[in-house]
């Protein structure tokens, strides 16, 4: 072969947008901020990117008016009226599709409703409903005339429904008769009628009807479509909010027995779901997204209401549980539905796989184009199970770390800018606009693999705007762990790479099967309990719901342990708070090991429940607590033995 033959090698090559477009946020923030909030529209300009004057309270887009429900329905009638935006079905197969033209009436319908009931902008009304069509479009038609919604996850029971409602102060409830799971009602109007006992706030009752008429109190409770029926259509005009205006309040669980309300705004959460969803899903008009969470939590509020709305997606919703009637539910409705994104929780992942592979397999799942996982950190195992079966091998994962607190996703790979760069088990590079860092107790950064904390060393638009009615304890638990950076609470390392690997919890946190429960919340039910005295709940490790609770408590005098008791305590958690928690073990003890001080040693409880070394015992009052709940530990270990014996 001739030297001068002329081969086709070239010097430059072709770079994903996602480096560029990062750098450009890194180095150029104001300019890449206002190219990327061009995306939306306005009602009127903002006049500064961000305010930082009073930090921590950062307020992006200040001045500016847009509404999010704007972006998520107006804006698409023209192109997309009749494109489908909602897919809604549950566990018979009943199921409805609303187009973007149909939702955009129902919020209408609704938001007028309100209007109707004299819910104002800034009030707050609280949705206890299971993943109905209604739920997404109270959301909507609340944002729609300026007013805060705060859904609870219907799966919580009456004191947490009433601790949210009383700290939001709360003028409506919305909600429904029931739902089904795995074939059973479960009731939801009984558990608002509990709550409201003790809700002084709460003025009106909205009740969606599904097959039956509800049981109703005449002075509180109204029925929505007895109240609609007789309705005007009255298109209700978006209200013309500040980027700036509350979007919505969402209550989670932090270190104290108290859940935070963390509020989000129409200008930054809007704008950060819109571009999240971009890149990280990278929807495009023929796309069908699935996301199994419950909008009771914030994946479901940022990627299947807002996310997808705003990008003018087809998100399907599936009000039931994945493996009934039969463990191939899902896969029924991927197939059934072309679903070209999925989205689902490692702790789902689990559960399926121990059904066996056949229950995939027999399904045709050849639109999946992108797979996702949120909520906890993904096994390597789950990991491969769901890589090989479900996205036969070929289909990234994207494992996408975030929080109720930041709104969207934070830490991911991102297809929608190329970057399809995977790690089993990591979560991946930052987001463009995140500057996320990992750093070590002193407040350095970690080495390449050295474990840390996660830091996010700048504000980005989907940040928390702060904690409802509490700005010290958004000081206290969010910027003061590392002067000036955001702390979210999670353990991470990163690798040579660049990558992130989250870790967990870092703090008094359960994720119970991804589901975020502090331990002081399920200690201060126990405690109210008239048997016990007091309580420590820790979490341990499960192969399936990723973590558990295990209680260690002591009775009041009177008392005496038994079975019965423990089983009692189990299912007055549950009937409190809700069927989420999930024990592994009760233990009683006569003490718990405390200070001298008087505070529980939650480290030592976790040490010798999880057979650890007990470390520096210096602090501790008593030494004859630590031995006793040894013994009681073995006790419980050896029964289960028995138990299990053939
Ligand atoms: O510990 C992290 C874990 O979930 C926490 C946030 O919980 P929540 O506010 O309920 O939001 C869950 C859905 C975004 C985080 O502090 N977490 C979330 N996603 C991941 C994760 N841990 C590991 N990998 C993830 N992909």
């Amino acid at each position: 072969m001739s030297q001068q033959e002329n081969l086709p090698f070239e010097e430059r090559y072709y770079q994903p947008p996602y480096k560029a477009l990062y750098r450009e946020s890194m180095e150029y923030p104001e300019k890449f901020w206002r190219k990327m909030a061009q995306e939306l529209e306005w009602f009127s300009p903002y006049e500064k990117v961000l305010n930082d004057s009073n930090a921590p309270f950062f307020r992006w887009f200040e001045g500016g008016k847009i509404n999010v429900t704007y972006n998520s329905l107006d804006r698409h009638l023209k192109e997309r009226g009749n494109k489908v935006a909602l897919i809604w079905e549950n566990e018979k197969g009943e199921n409805r599709s609303i187009s973007y033209l149909q939702l955009y009436n129902e919020v209408n319908k609704f938001a007028y409703a309100l209007q109707q009931l004299g819910v104002k902008k800034g009030d707050r009304a609280v949705i206890y409903l299971p993943l109905m069509p209604e739920l997404p479009i109270a959301m909507l038609a609340l944002a729609r005339i300026g007013a805060i919604h705060s859904v609870v996850f219907s799966g919580f029971s009456v004191q947490a429904l009433v601790d949210r409602i009383n700290d939001a102060k709360a003028k409506l409830v919305i909600t429904t008769t029931h739902t089904l799971r795995r074939g059973k009602r479960v009731e939801l109007k009984g558990i608002v009628d509990q709550a409201v006992e003790q809700t002084p706030s709460v003025e009106k009752v909205l009740v969606i009807k599904r097959d039956e008429e509800p049981k109703i109190n005449e002075k509180r409770d109204v029925i929505y479509q007895e109240l609609t029926r007789r309705m005007p259509y009255k298109k209700v005009e978006p209200e013309e909010t500040s980027a700036t205006d509350p979007l919505f309040i969402l209550y989670t669980s932090g270190t104290t027995g108290k859940p935070k309300g963390i509020f989000h705004l129409h200008g930054g959460y809007g704008l950060w779901t819109y571009l999240t969803t971009k890149w990280v899903f990278d929807l495009r008009d023929n796309d069908v997204f699935f996301n199994t969470a419950d909008i009771g939590w914030i994946t479901g509020h940022s990627y299947i209401v807002y996310g997808p709305l705003q990008n003018g997606a087809t998100t399907l919703m599936y009000e039931g549980v994945p493996d009934y009637p039969s463990p191939d539910r899902w896969w029924e409705l991927v197939e059934k539905y072309g679903v070209t994104v999925f989205y689902t929780s490692p702790t789902a992942i689990r559960t399926l796989m121990r059904y066996g592979e056949e229950w995939v397999k027999n399904h045709d799942l050849s639109n999946l184009r992108i797979l996702g996982s949120v909520g906890e950190p993904i096994n390597p195992e789950a990991w491969r199970w769901y890589f090989k079966n479900v996205g036969g091998s070929q289909l990234p994962i994207v494992d996408t770390w975030w929080q109720t607190e930041t709104g969207g996703i934070m830490i991911s790979a991102t297809p929608g800018l190329g970057n399809y760069m995977l790690k089993p088990s990591a979560n991946g590079l930052p987001l463009p606009g995140v500057d996320a860092d990992v750093i070590n107790e002193e407040g350095l950064p970690a080495k390449a693999r050295e474990k840390g904390y996660i830091v996010v060393k700048r504000p980005w638009p989907g940040m928390l705007a702060g904690v409802w009615n509490d700005p010290d304890r958004y000081i206290k638990t969010y910027w003061s762990k590392f002067q000036g950076l955001y702390y979210p609470g999670d353990y991470a390392v990163k690798d040579e790479d660049g990558f992130f690997y989250i870790l967990g919890r870092a703090d008094e946190v359960l994720k119970i099967a991804g589901h975020r429960i502090g331990t002081r919340e399920i200690e201060d039910i126990l405690i109210s309990h008239p048997a016990v005295a007091e309580s420590a709940v820790i979490g341990v490790p499960d192969p399936v719901r990723g973590e558990v609770a295990v209680a260690a408590v002591v009775l009041k005098q009177g008392h005496s342990p038994n079975e019965q008791l423990k089983k009692e305590l189990e299912d007055y958690v549950k009937k409190n708070l809700g069927a989420i928690v999930v024990f592994k073990g009760i233990y009683f003890v006569t003490k718990l090991p405390k200070t001298r001080s008087g505070k529980i040693m939650r480290r030592l409880v976790r040490a010798v429940i999880s057979g650890q070394n007990l470390g520096d015992t210096s602090t501790l009052e008593d030494e004859a607590s630590v031995e006793e709940l040894k013994k009681a530990i073995e006790e419980f270990t050896k029964e289960i033995r028995e138990q299990q014996k053939p």
